[in-house]
């Protein structure tokens, strides 16, 4: 899982070398979690390199910005661009793309001064699988994590932000010290939410559900690619409200994510999903997500932005 550096990396409209991207140990960021970011994948396609989302990822980071009310230097247009840029002057094929919004040194108070702009740093690099490149035929375990999402009016679950992943890391540790792959989060009365970094879905008597944004879930581009794709397969969507026990007794479970694609789930808290038995219908909807890449299936939503390298 560790990510493969490449030469230069955009901050602030800047290209400088990797080695001397560097910040301030009084980054405000680093301090309170000031920060919004995106991770988005530049595939090696039928038609040459493309990024899948490209201009959605930006759309959902600035909306991070605007709930957080960070006032920006760049226009949406510019920062796609730039993704452009970098991906071209590090000569790759495909990539995963960080960016990073944050406030930078500003002094130490909570609310930053009147007059600032937000810092943005975008990198691409070569990362591998999150949860490990098995996982996507294997399957993972996973559990249901002691943690809560966070809830509704505290910290905003529509926003990525790099303090909400504090609840992540509370999720996903928990399950790696228990021997597990991944956690999986209760909302705070108690529906099914997410994954650490992953939405889910589960798969009961050809129904495909996954819990609504109001049970404190990431409006995920991948979870909403999925909505879509599986319109070309015979599945009714249903976006409701889980319960715990549901899911041990579905009959399919996968997680999805920029991150870590497509990943079905083999069990839940010790509990086997469908006994085990082959997970047909995620098997199909991850071929048809990678067909998009391969053109057996039209891009007919124009996902697809092409790189000129
Ligand atoms: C908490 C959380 N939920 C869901 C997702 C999936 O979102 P996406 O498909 O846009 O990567 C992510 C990954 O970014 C995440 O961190």
């Amino acid at each position: 899982m560790s990510i493969k550096k490449t030469n230069f990396i955009w901050l602030n409209g800047d290209i400088i070398k990797w080695e001397d991207a560097k910040i301030s140990v009084m980054t405000h960021a680093l301090h309170y979690g000031t920060s919004v970011f995106e991770g988005i994948r530049c595939y090696k396609s039928y038609k040459g390199s493309v990024i899948f989302r490209h201009e959605n990822h930006i759309n959902r980071l600035y909306n991070s910005t605007k709930i957080y009310r960070f006032p920006l230097k760049f226009t949406i247009k510019e920062v796609i661009n730039a993704v452009h840029i970098i991906i071209n002057i590090n000569k790759l094929k495909e990539a995963y793309i960080r960016i990073l919004i944050f406030i930078g040194v500003v002094g130490l108070g909570i609310n930053p001064p009147k007059n600032y702009y937000a810092d943005i740093i975008i990198s691409a690099f070569l990362w591998e699988n999150y949860l490990g490149n098995n996982a996507k035929n294997n399957g993972i375990r996973t559990m249901i994590s002691t943690w809560n999402k966070i809830k509704p009016n505290t910290i905003p679950s529509l926003a990525k932000a790099g303090g909400n992943y504090l609840s992540s890391l509370l999720i996903s540790s928990e399950a790696r010290r228990n021997g597990y792959d991944e956690g999986i989060a209760l909302d705070s009365l108690g529906f099914v939410s997410e994954g650490s970094g992953e939405n889910i879905f589960i798969i009961k008597n050809k129904i495909l559900f996954t819990p609504p944004l109001t049970s404190s879930v990431l409006p995920g581009i991948t979870r909403d690619s999925v909505l879509k794709i599986t319109k070309n397969i015979n599945l009714k969507i249903k976006e409701s409200l889980i319960l715990r026990e549901f899911l041990y007794l579905v009959d399919e479970i996968f997680l999805t994510g920029t991150a870590a694609e497509i990943i079905p789930v083999c069990s839940i808290d010790g509990i086997l999903i469908n006994n085990g038995k082959r997970r047909k219908i995620t098997k199909k909807i991850q071929k048809e997500f990678l067909y998009l890449f391969t053109g057996k299936i039209q891009d007919k939503w124009n996902w697809l932005d092409h790189i000129n390298l």
